[in-house]
């Protein structure tokens, strides 16, 4: 009650301090600032600022890591990891559902504080981005019809193959068949391409191992199976935030080392993936022969 009364009036009296100045102006020179200013300021201090709540990019077409429930909210694994690590670090985070296309765009231009999205830390990609400490193990895995005599992954060399554009599964089929084969169909998300897969346009679809293993269980009707090949390379997904953000990456390493500290995401992990992880943290390093 009384801060406006002395708001004001500091405000007066900065403002008569200003007048003084400004009539000394002429004659001394750069006076140090007003004495008046220095109390407006740390009156007003104590009015807790609004917690900044960070703005978290995501391609909700990928469950179970990302997707929208019926109600049109964001859910998933990614999405329980993040809010617990951010629960866990005492920050606020918001979800916004990003085309995967424009995601890595977004964060560069801060349109985005840190995405996740089943983001596989590159090489390439950390070139351009930061990514926090890795919190899945995946690989990619082939999809094909339920009769189809695809046996490995290169059998699929002369074939039609389905990808989601700038994926990892992208890069591995333009790596076998080429970067520029027509013969690659590139799709805005991986449902779509695995839609084609059921309607026949495609013979095969390559896209990371969890994905396929939910689409194909969830699709009973749509008769495919899956193949994996021990020559795929075992991929890890982080959070990304823009190249240079220590501060928010320090808080998300801590909020997840946390969670994997008090069995929080093991919880997590066995809600969407029935059991709870290998231990690859302790073993030397993932079993994919090769
Ligand atoms: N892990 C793959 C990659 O990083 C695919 C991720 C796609 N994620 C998504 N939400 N659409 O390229």
């Amino acid at each position: 009650m009384t801060s406006l009364t002395t708001r004001r009036f500091l405000q007066l009296a900065a403002l008569s301090a200003a007048g003084l100045l400004l009539a000394a102006c002429g004659k001394k020179e750069e006076p140090t600032p007003a004495p008046a200013a220095a109390p407006v300021a740390s009156a007003a201090a104590p009015a807790p600022a609004p917690a900044k709540v960070y703005n978290v990019g995501t391609d909700a077409a990928y469950a179970p890591f990302e997707s929208q429930n019926e109600k049109g909210e964001i859910v998933g694994f990614d999405i329980d990891v993040v809010k617990a690590a951010a629960a866990k670090a005492g920050i606020e985070v918001k979800f916004t559902n990003t085309p995967w296309e424009g995601i890595f765009n977004a964060l560069g231009q801060g349109d985005r504080d840190l995405l996740v999205s089943a983001i596989t830390i590159t090489d390439e990609r950390k070139q351009t981005m930061d990514f926090s400490t890795p919190y899945f193990d995946a690989v990619q895995l082939i999809a094909v019809k339920d009769g189809s005599k695809i046996a490995k992954f290169a059998d699929l060399k002369k074939l039609k193959v389905g990808v989601q554009t700038g994926t990892t599964g992208d890069e591995a089929v333009s790596k076998l068949l080429g970067k520029t084969n027509t013969n690659i169909k590139r799709f805005e998300s991986t449902p779509l391409a695995l839609k084609e897969l059921e309607a026949g346009g495609v013979d095969a679809v390559v896209a990371d191992n969890g994905v396929v293993i939910h689409y194909v269980a969830n699709n009973p009707g749509g008769k495919f199976k899956t193949v994996s090949d021990a020559e795929f390379v075992p991929e890890q997904y982080g959070i990304a935030v823009k190249k240079g953000n220590t501060e928010l990456l320090e808080k998300l390493n801590k909020g997840l080392a946390d969670l994997k500290a008090d069995g929080s995401y093991d919880k997590i992990y066995a809600q969407y993936f029935g059991a709870a992880p290998a231990k690859a943290a302790e073993a030397p390093a993932p079993a994919a022969s090769k």
